[in-house]
């Protein structure tokens, strides 16, 4: 890992920054790089601009780690708010949650009963909602929730982290009953005794985890299509090989990225007839998402550092 990207992460941690920064002009003029705004809103009308060019989307509303239970009621109520909006619009949009945004920290049972309330609140509109996976020491609560909201709701699915050392017997279990799964690299910094460090092992580990997701489909083992969440075009290249080699026809996976990011190789495979899905990231609370972006790519810094210079 390298030292900025290190000095990134764990800038995303630092308190400090995290009430200074969101509060200067560049600041909020860098992150619009990857957000369209910070209203619901915002999100939903871009929605639908992707929506009418045949890409869906995820909505997520960004904070983590709260710190009262009225707040995880506060957001549990906003997310249902959000699917009668989707609902209104007809959009093919889903919801993607973080637990701890539903006070994981406090109670996993509240943060189950509130997850399940948006969950069912979703299946009205017959989409799933995606438990984002955050840092290690979340893995195994969060797939416990995980499990516990399935044998309720069947419409939701888990982000596994290919970088984590576990994941591989994570995702072997989770298949033993139908599952959904978005697969992802990782974004957290976690040490080298749990997690792979270098791009070759994650990109390797990932590719066996996408193999798998793609036999799952053939066993019929999968609730929803395999997501798999990356910008890396040759590893999307290899997955669309593999998926090729197992006869699994292109609607039966889906490529998802982040709002912003590589846009042109969106486009081109939406154009190419893969199902694509952008996830658009919106509320006032994106220090710590922002600095993992920044971290994802350091040259990026040198945005922040152009927006800091116009100001
Ligand atoms: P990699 O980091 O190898 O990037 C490949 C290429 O993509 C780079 O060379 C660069 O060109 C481009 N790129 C990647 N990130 C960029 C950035 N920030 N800015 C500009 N260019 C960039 N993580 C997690 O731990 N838990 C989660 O729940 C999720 N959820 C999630 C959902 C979705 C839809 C996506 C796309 C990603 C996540 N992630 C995540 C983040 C994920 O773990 C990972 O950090 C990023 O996707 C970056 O890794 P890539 O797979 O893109 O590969």
């Amino acid at each position: 890992m390298s030292l900025l990207r290190s000095a990134l992460l764990k800038g995303a941690e630092n308190q400090w920054l995290a009430s200074t920064l969101p509060r200067l002009a560049f600041a909020r003029r860098a992150v619009r790089r990857f957000m369209p705004g910070e209203q619901l809103e915002d999100a939903l009308a871009e929605c639908a601009g992707l929506a009418r060019t045949g890409v869906g989307t995820v909505i997520t509303r960004l904070g983590e780690n709260i710190t009262t239970l009225p707040e995880a009621e506060q957001v549990c109520a906003h997310y249902q708010a959000a699917i009668t909006d989707i609902a209104r619009g007809a959009l093919p949009t889903h919801l993607s949650v973080k637990l701890t945004q539903l006070g994981l920290d406090l109670s996993s049972d509240h943060a189950t009963a509130c997850l399940q309330r948006i969950a069912r609140a979703s299946a009205e509109i017959d989409a799933p909602v995606w438990i984002d996976m955050e840092g290690s020491r979340y893995t195994d609560v969060t797939i416990d929730v995980f499990r516990r909201t399935r044998q309720q709701c069947q419409n939701v699915g888990i982000c596994l982290q290919a970088y984590l050392q576990r994941t591989g017997r994570d995702l072997a279990d989770l298949l033993t009953q139908t599952t959904a799964v978005r697969l992802v690299k990782g974004a957290y910094k976690e040490p080298a005794g749990i997690a792979m460090q270098s791009k070759s092992a994650v990109d390797e580990n990932y590719l066996a985890c996408a193999t798998r997701l793609l036999e799952a489909v053939k066993q019929r083992t999968v609730t929803y299509v395999p997501a798999f969440a990356t910008h890396d075009v040759t590893l999307i290249r290899r997955i669309i090989d593999r998926a090729h080699q197992l006869g699994i026809a292109r609607e039966s996976y889906e490529f998802q990225m982040l709002y912003g990011i590589r846009v042109t190789e969106q486009q081109k495979l939406a154009a190419e007839g893969f199902r694509l899905r952008v996830l658009i990231s919106y509320g006032s609370a994106w220090f710590a998402w922002y600095m993992r972006r920044l971290a994802e790519r350091p040259a990026n810094v040198w945005f922040v550092v152009k927006s800091m210079a116009a100001s």
